[in-house]
């Protein structure tokens, strides 16, 4: 099958850089976004492509070189699926909020939304790629609804999920660790997977493309982000022994991350992990295994959720109580809301918990996020419902200069590995600050010693 027109259904942030990195190294292909949210469209389409929605290090480049030439970003998604061959679906699957399953399975009314007007539209035969992360078995349901619709078409399913973190999105679709395509071991099957692998042969080594059966392919991305988040929360459990002990877990990380059977990656203590994926898919395998009885996986992966949530409120805590037991009135200054550096999403990152602990707690937060804008700090503290927006407004500002934030404040918290942070002239924040100064450093990023000497009473995580 030769692929000349690619369609993505949903412009976020796996949607849109992933496509835009095919559209770049396939300029023989035509690749075509799509997304019901007509803003979002509009701003992947802002004639000055620094405005493009969704802040990746390199991405404007990319979007710059090939929007236009085969890059296209557009709200009308029939015409698209009418005429792709191959059809991804990047669409959001949030933990379901509702109904059975509610706070643990994934919300799949999107993907069946897709499903169903792919199944509406396709005149011929399609092949759909499940882009975004999903339970086990899904590719199942799709296929059902694909497969009823009585016009003939016939559709193939790959599972194709996609591994690149926020804020190296661009660096990892180009150098992707690997490239896992799971398709079924029919004839047709094959066929597709051959489709999708000769895509990605325009710029990944042959040996870097991996092809599974449907479910492996589908179990690998929730193992993966669940195996990533395990190492998270085994560090930060032994942050808080470090904390008792005198021991000081940089040094420890560093000292089994130098074995080879460890590795050093993904041991860095911290605040709690965020972001979209980790909490929500393990939550999802939790979920998975209760629903075939295995309790006890279940409870062995739900651990690593009980321990980020721990470390979370165990940072807001340790606020409280080193500030002397109240914060109320207290300002305090939040450097970073993004769940990690070099990206401007938000979701799930510590700083929102960390935040709604202290406003409770009747402290004023005063936020500098390079990238993340007030309205967003508000949005994220509203979805958590703890309080009216209007309460929440009086508890949290957000400034545009770090200095401007950190003046008058009584403590720093550091929720954000941001690089400029480290850079700051901390004398002069040093000098600002209500005194004594306190600084709590989430992320472990600032020189200890040199913030101690001006005289800041500093506290990282884990020594
Ligand atoms: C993750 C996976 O890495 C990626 O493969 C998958 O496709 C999506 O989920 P992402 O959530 O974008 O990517 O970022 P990641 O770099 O994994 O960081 C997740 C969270 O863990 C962040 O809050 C980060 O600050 C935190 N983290 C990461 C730590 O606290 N310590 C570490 O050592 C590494
Ligand atoms: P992710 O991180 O998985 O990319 P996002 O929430 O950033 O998630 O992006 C998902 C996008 O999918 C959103 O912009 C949303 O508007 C879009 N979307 C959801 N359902 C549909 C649909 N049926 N058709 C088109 N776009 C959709």
């Amino acid at each position: 099958m030769k692929i000349t027109k690619i369609c993505c259904i949903g412009a976020g942030y796996v949607g849109g850089p992933t496509m835009a990195i095919i559209a770049q190294k396939c300029p023989q292909i035509q690749v075509t976004v799509v997304d019901l949210n007509a803003e979002r469209i509009a701003d992947w389409n802002d004639e000055d492509v620094n405005n493009i929605p969704i802040y990746e290090p390199g991405l404007s480049q990319v979007v710059a070189e090939a929007r236009g030439r085969n890059l296209f970003f557009s709200t009308e998604v029939d015409k698209a699926i009418d005429e792709a061959q191959i059809i991804f679906i990047s669409v959001n699957t949030p933990t379901k909020t509702y109904g059975k399953g509610k706070g643990m399975a994934a919300d799949l009314k999107y993907i069946e939304l897709c499903a169903r007007q792919i199944a509406k539209i396709a005149k011929d035969n399609k092949i759909v790629v499940e882009k975004s992360t999903l339970p086990v078995r899904t590719a199942e349901a799709i296929k059902s609804i694909l497969d009823n619709t009585g016009n003939g078409v016939q559709f193939q399913i790959l599972s194709n999920p996609e591994f690149l973190a926020e804020g190296t999105a661009v660096e990892d679709l180009l150098h992707p660790d690997r490239i896992l395509i799971g398709g079924d071991e029919t004839a047709e099957g094959q066929k597709a997977i051959q489709a999708l692998v000769d895509v990605y042969s325009n710029w990944v080594a042959p040996e870097k493309i991996l092809t599974t059966n449907v479910w492996s392919s589908e179990l690998s991305k929730l193992t993966a982000n669940a195996f990533l988040a395990q190492r998270i929360s085994s560090i930060n459990a032994l942050s808080e022994l470090c904390e008792k002990t005198g021991a000081n877990i940089n040094e420890v990380a560093k000292a089994i991350g130098m074995d080879s059977r460890i590795g050093p990656k993904f041991l860095k203590a911290s605040v709690g992990f965020g972001g979209s994926c980790f909490q929500k898919d393990i939550l999802n395998l939790v979920y998975i295994a209760k629903s075939y009885g295995l309790n006890e996986v279940a409870d062995y992966w739900e651990q690593v959720i009980i321990m980020n949530d721990h470390q979370k409120k165990r940072f807001s805590n340790g606020i409280v109580q080193t500030l002397y037991n109240t914060v109320a009135d207290k300002k305090i200054a939040f450097l970073g809301w993004a769940f990690k550096k070099d990206t401007n999403d938000t979701r799930e990152s510590a700083a929102i918990y960390v935040a709604n602990d202290l406003i409770g707690e009747q402290a004023k937060i005063a936020v500098y996020d390079p990238k993340v804008s007030h309205k967003k700090v508000l949005a994220d503290l509203d979805y958590l419902e703890t309080r009216s927006s209007k309460k929440n407004e009086e508890g949290v500002q957000s400034f545009e200069n770090p200095y401007e934030a950190c003046k008058d404040v009584h403590a720093i918290a550091i929720l954000t590995e941001w690089d400029e942070f480290a850079q700051y002239d901390w004398q002069k924040i040093y000098n600002g600050m209500q005194k004594p100064a306190f600084v709590f450093d989430g992320r472990n990023i600032l020189n200890a010693s040199e913030l101690k000497k001006i005289g800041f009473i500093y506290q990282g995580i884990g020594a």
